[in-house]
């Protein structure tokens, strides 16, 4: 049985599997969820042994990493290293979910599940590809590491040191990662760009404590009305971000990016109708997908302030509080744009109130050095799978360890994405295509016969 008949005869169980690391509540963001934390990493483990693969959970100041290798191709073979997330976000609000969410569910041929999609489904097709190749060949041609970390949705600020440390283990010539989306169902396609991150939280103080509002408004500043005001100093008329020096870093995107995403089937009324909102909104003088993935944005997530239960209470509240974050693009970094927002706050915020800011985590952008040849081998399993050439797309998200990886171990990364516009990440009823899952994970088995493929190891070395 060749690798291909193997990963299509076991796809039933592959399902299975993914479902039982499903039902764990891997939450990184909450401590009430240590336990289960290490139950997610104990479960990687196992689950890469089971693959053929050595597997160490390895420690960090917060959860663990997971290092899985099989490194018997020789010196000469190609080394990749396979980076995915087996933390998922916290699942609230639990109401709005159709089924609960640590109990995966089969529905109109998806699975629905926290985590589903991202990232522990896409993390899975992985070693159930090289599963394929080490239980039919007993080897694969090329020598690999398999990354499972724990903390990318809270930032992942432990990685890039665990990275530096494990450098010499974790050398490879290319870091393979999925955990990202399709551009549409039917159209796999290869990221070239990932936005970056700055986060912060916008404290506004004001008196020693809640006070009347008729006795005292319009004598003090009302810290809920200086948020307000400050938030709004962060765009301008055009939709701009307004902090001074924002845009220095901001590249001039090239004439073949501009082209490229100007020629993808891209409908903005239907992108405009499945959100439910009465227009699309945004910079000035770029469309949609320039804004989502060329240019830089700032948003509140969050709102806090003041009397918000039933009917009126006639108050001045004394904080408010505000979460805003900025996603950038190349070469914004989180340090610069946090120096801009302290000078440009300073300079806005009114004198009867103090304000904080505090960063809370950050990310860098990525743009995509990519490598003909593996695009070229990545292209062509892609199409065998689905039947349809991939395109290149940009992305608006984040995963902040992207730029790090190929800074500390000089390989340039390849983000093929397997979840599809739509999936609810990080909202209530996350699901992952169970067509897609299938079908990556027989791309993803073409994939890595090509790229160790017999035919010259030593230069496909070098090509990588
Ligand atoms: N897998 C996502 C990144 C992503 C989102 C890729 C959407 C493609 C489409 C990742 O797990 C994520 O959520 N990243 C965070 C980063 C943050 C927690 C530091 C993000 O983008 O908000
Ligand atoms: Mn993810
Ligand atoms: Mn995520």
């Amino acid at each position: 049985m060749d690798p291909g008949e193997f990963a299509v005869e076991h796809l039933p169980r592959f399902r299975r599997e993914l479902t039982d690391l499903l039902r764990i509540p891997s939450v990184s963001a909450k401590s009430e969820h240590a336990h289960d934390m290490r139950r997610a990493a104990d479960w990687m483990a196992a689950r890469m042994r089971a693959t053929g693969l050595t597997a160490e959970i390895m420690p960090t100041p917060g959860h663990p990493v997971v290092l899985g290798s099989w490194r018997e191709a020789g010196e000469g073979a190609p080394s990749v290293l396979i980076y995915g997330h087996y933390d998922v976000q916290p699942p609230e609000p639990l109401e709005l979910w159709d089924s609960p969410p640590f109990d995966p569910t089969e529905r109109d041929g998806r699975i629905y599940a926290r985590g589903s999609a991202d990232d522990k489904g896409q993390l899975f097709m992985h070693l159930a590809a090289l599963e394929a190749h080490l239980h039919t060949r007993g080897e694969l041609p090329f020598n690999v590491t398999v990354l499972a970390e724990g903390e990318e949705e809270v930032g992942s600020a432990n990685l890039a040191p665990f990275v530096r440390e494990h450098a010499e283990r974790l050398a490879c010539d290319c870091v393979i990662i999925s955990d990202s989306n399709m551009f549409a169902e039917g159209l796999p396609s290869i990221l070239f760009s990932l936005r970056g991150l700055a986060y912060f939280e916008i404290e506004v103080s004001g008196a020693r404590s809640d006070l009347h509002s008729g006795q005292f408004g319009g004598t003090v500043a009302n810290p809920a009305n200086e948020l307000a005001r400050l938030i709004a100093t962060l765009h301008d008329a055009d939709g701009r971000v307004a902090v001074p020096g924002f845009y220095d870093d901001v590249i001039e995107w090239d004439d073949e990016t501009l082209a490229r995403v100007r020629s993808l089937p891209f409908d903005p009324e239907k992108f405009r109708s499945e959100l439910e909102v009465p227009a699309l909104a945004g910079e000035e003088g770029w469309n949609t997908l320039e804004r989502l993935w060329l240019r830089p944005s700032c948003d509140v997530n969050g709102l806090l302030g003041g009397y918000t239960g039933e009917g009126a209470k006639t108050v001045l509240p004394n904080h408010a509080m505000a979460k805003v974050s900025f996603r950038l693009v190349p070469d914004q970094s989180p340090e610069r744009v946090n120096e801009l927002l302290r000078i440009h706050i300073d300079r806005v915020k009114a004198p009867g109130v103090a304000v904080e800011v505090r960063e809370l985590h950050g990310g860098r952008p990525w743009r995509a050095n990519l490598d003909p040849g593996l695009v070229q081998i990545a292209s062509d399993a892609l199409e065998t799978a689905f039947g349809v050439r991939p395109v290149l797309q940009g992305e608006g998200g984040s995963i902040p360890i992207v730029t790090d990886f190929e800074e500390l171990l000089g390989a340039s990364a390849l983000l093929l994405g397997f979840g599809l516009p739509g999936c609810n990440l990080h909202a209530p009823n996350e699901w992952f295509g169970i067509n897609e899952f299938e079908k990556g994970i027989q791309a993803l088995v073409e994939f890595y016969s090509s790229v160790g493929s017999s035919s010259g190891r030593a230069s496909r070395a070098q090509e990588l």
